[in-house]
């Protein structure tokens, strides 16, 4: 088992990796973590939970936790104040208390939405997370971001909440569909270009393994992963500043998520091409080479992701602009110098915006 510090000063926790790993959830809970026995929710949706509820629950009664588990249907539609209001219902329905466990056994939607029920559920209850997805097991599941959606916009009503330990068992990758995959490789690819050029250069050498579930690839990647968020988060929990690096290729990203309601592209799609277009930016402002364009180039193409969003310049930077993330006015764009190093910009403008998005990738 590999073990990835989040060090916090408050609230700190690990981050478990391992194959073969939901049927000691129980035991290292109750030893690693020390969490004593109680009353135990598992928020889960059918796919997730429909094949590995049972044996998370087994996990848990053999270490005397009083189980229940509520599953909803997948996606991301169900992540609303409505859905979170029913399994605040659960909560009451199973007596739970301040010195109960919230379970999220899932993807990031799952994970998302737990954490925040955990967070208002009595002011707050205890969580662990249980990431499912490859985009939940290197992202979403670290770092304590929860929250639902609201019609005016993803994510816009949460909170910092962290768990107490997330779980991450790599075998749960070889159900997940080829799609969810290779968009949580997007995010992969943008730890390595702004922190780990080892890891950059282990994706071009190893891709195909990765591909193929080789499991100490996936697991190679997932704990670098980690670390990296790990270490960020760390640094700035609450995204004073150093955390927005994290939005890599979110900026751009975002943009063509939302103009095409979340639709069209999965967000490490979308994502993929934020980075793309990011990197062009700062070859315009003379910040890096085309050599770091390129290369992600090359590996986003053997992913197979498009690279065309089919939409307009003009509607992406009118989006940008009315983006939470342009302050005061002024973009912030978060620009490569290297592959391993970004760093934070104010100083694209609308004109290098639109000479770059007008040029197909
Ligand atoms: N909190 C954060 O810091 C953070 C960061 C990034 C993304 N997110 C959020 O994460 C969400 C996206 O997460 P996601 O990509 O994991 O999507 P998801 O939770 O919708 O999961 C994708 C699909 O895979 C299914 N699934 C999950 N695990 C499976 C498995 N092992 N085998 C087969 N199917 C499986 C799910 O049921 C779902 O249909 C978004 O809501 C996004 O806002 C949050
Ligand atoms: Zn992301």
């Amino acid at each position: 088992m590999k073990t990835v510090r989040v060090n916090l000063p408050v609230n700190g926790y690990n981050i478990f990796i391992d194959r073969d790993f939901l049927s000691r959830i129980g035991e290292i809970l109750s030893k690693e973590v020390k969490v004593k026995p109680c009353r135990a929710l598992i928020i889960t949706d059918r796919n997730a939970g429909g094949i590995f509820g049972d044996v998370v629950t087994d996990s848990l009664l053999r270490h005397n936790f009083d189980v229940r588990v509520v599953s909803i249907d997948p996606g991301e539609g169900q992540k609303t104040l409505k859905t979170a209001s029913t399994f605040y219902d659960a909560c009451f329905e199973h007596k739970l208390d301040r010195g109960s466990l919230i379970v999220a056994l899932g993807g990031g939607v799952i994970g998302d939405i737990s954490g925040f029920v955990a967070a208002t559920f009595m002011r707050g209850i205890p969580f662990v997370q249980v990431p499912t997805t490859l985009l939940a097991q290197v992202d979403s599941s670290v770092g304590g971001k929860v929250a639902v959606n609201h019609p005016k916009g993803k994510n816009m009503i949460g909170n910092f909440y962290q768990p107490k330990a997330v779980f991450i068992d790599i075998d749960t990758l070889s159900t997940l569909p080829k799609e969810e995959l290779i968009a949580g490789l997007a995010e992969v690819i943008k730890y390595g270009v702004i922190r780990d050029r080892e890891l950059f250069e282990y994706l071009e050498n190893f891709l195909p393994d990765i591909l193929h579930l080789a499991t100490s690839a996936l697991e190679r990647i997932v704990e670098a992963s980690c670390q990296i968020k790990a270490d960020i988060v760390e640094k700035d929990e609450t995204e004073k500043n150093l955390r927005a690096v994290l939005n890599y290729g979110h900026t751009i990203g975002h943009a063509i998520e939302s103009l095409t309601h979340y639709k069209e592209f999965r967000h490490g799609e979308a994502v993929a091409i934020g980075m793309l277009y990011a990197s062009q930016i700062a070859i315009e402002l003379g910040m890096c080479d085309n050599d770091v364009f390129e290369r992600q180039l090359l590996l986003i193409r053997q992913l197979g992701l498009s690279l065309h969003s089919g939409l307009r310049p003009e509607d992406i930077i009118r989006t940008l602009y009315l983006d939470k993330k342009a302050l005061d006015g002024r973009l912030r764009f978060i620009l490569p110098v290297s592959i391993g190093e970004v760093v934070i910009s104010d100083k694209v403008t609308e004109e290098i915006l639109h000479r770059v998005l007008h040029k197909p990738l």
